[in-house]
């Protein structure tokens, strides 16, 4: 007889791959070429990384001393102050608390905030791996809606009942992955009342809000009546998501608390690596130079995009910051059928149903795409289009 394993209901995920993983395996194992305008890993995408300053800045001699201190070194959390600092934030060391990704920090959010069973809030359509991240800490997530009409906007209707619903942490990415929208001083401002008001803290995940793709600046969050978290992190500030590093800082009400409980998850972890934190301060001033390389790469690639669909019938909804673009599709088919029918010709995009969009039929682009690829896989996205939509 074989061994019974029992495994615990967190992991209940087991689906049968969708058409379109198993249309993209099946070229792969025949060897065909496939255009990937999903690619949102920094370090495959061709930019020009500064690697003897980056490796080198973990050869310092503080590397070999082990000093296990659960909120992260004091020199590395003074180098994130001081990124705050650049950005006219004044935001003490004492408020951050370093981990070694955004997704563990969410972990230490949903176990500071959440018994296991209760119900945190997040929008949608968002970042997919939040339904996963609070699985795992045994949350049920309850959804707010984003809407769109020439830009986004969070649907407080929404926030509202996930709030009555007993949500103890409300979730929001500014800019959001996919959609690219920044939340406005006024949405932060009446998230962060509604939260006071249900007992709800609100954590605000920014690590794209270095990539704003308007002139204007982009819109800070400030602390709010509700405790706010702030997550942010190397992955996307300094395309280095392998060097696992990241943070959260706490802004108003009960923040010490909070820190300090924070600190009682990690110190039962302890899982950032002292080089990364030696080398934190070097490293963040590479970010300019690395972030301007990926900015023109992102603005070249939506205004090729932008053009491609002028006088068609699809459209951009235009993103503020971050990574993405969303493609607006004709709905005379799913989004699935017309993802498959650009893999059809050799390009791969992710269906607006990966992250949940209200309705059909959008595909999400990755700008940070290498611009020829992304070129030749948007004429062949258009030409598809002319084809069934002509
Ligand atoms: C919204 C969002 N948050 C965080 C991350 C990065 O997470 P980590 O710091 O765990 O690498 C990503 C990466 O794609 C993301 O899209």
């Amino acid at each position: 007889m074989g061994l019974e394993l029992r495994f615990s209901q967190r992991l209940d995920w087991e689906q049968p791959p969708n058409r379109l993983a198993r249309a993209l395996a099946e070229k792969r194992a025949a060897g065909e070429p496939v255009l990937d305008l999903t690619e949102s890993n920094p370090t495959r995408a061709g930019f020009l990384y500064e690697t003897e300053a980056i490796l080198g800045a973990l050869a310092r001699p503080g590397s070999m001393i082990y000093e296990p201190q659960p909120a992260g070194l004091r020199r590395a959390r003074e180098a994130v102050s001081a990124y705050y600092a650049e950005r006219g934030l004044a935001v003490g060391p004492d408020r951050i608390l370093l981990t070694a990704s955004t997704s563990e920090a969410y972990g230490y959010l949903f176990k500071l905030f959440a018994d296991p069973g209760a119900v945190a809030a997040a929008a949608k359509p968002s970042y997919p791996l939040l339904d996963y991240l609070a699985d795992l800490d045994g949350v049920r997530l309850r959804y707010y809606r984003l809407r769109y009409d020439g830009r986004w906007h969070v649907d407080f209707d929404s926030l509202k009942q996930a709030l009555a619903r007993g949500a103890r942490l409300v979730l929001a990415v500014t800019p959001n992955n996919p959609t690219g929208s920044y939340l406005s001083p006024e949405e932060t401002a009446r998230m962060a009342a509604l939260c006071e008001a249900h007992g709800a803290a609100l954590a605000v995940d920014e690590v794209f809000w270095d990539y704003r793709l308007e002139e204007t600046p982009a819109p800070e969050i400030e602390a709010g009546e509700c405790p706010v978290l702030v997550l942010n992190g190397l992955s996307k500030i300094l395309g280095l998501p392998q060097m696992k590093l990241a943070w959260i800082t706490a802004l108003g009400p009960g923040h010490e608390r909070i820190l300090s409980r924070l600190e009682w998850i990690s110190d039962a972890y302890l899982s950032v690596a002292t080089p990364v934190q030696q080398a934190l301060g070097e490293w963040l001033g590479l970010r300019r130079r690395f972030q301007a390389q990926v900015k023109v790469r992102l603005r070249a690639n939506l205004g090729g995009l932008e053009a491609a669909v002028a006088g068609t019938p699809c459209d951009v909804l235009r993103p503020e910051g971050g990574w993405y673009a969303v493609l607006r599709l004709p709905r005379i088919r799913s989004e699935e059928d017309w993802a498959l029918s650009f893999l059809d010709d050799g390009v791969l995009v992710q269906p607006g149903y990966f992250f949940d969009f209200e309705k059909e039929a959008f595909a999400v682009l990755s700008l940070l795409t290498p611009p020829e690829t992304f070129a030749e896989g948007v004429a062949r996205i258009m030409a598809r289009v002319a084809r069934q939509a002509g």
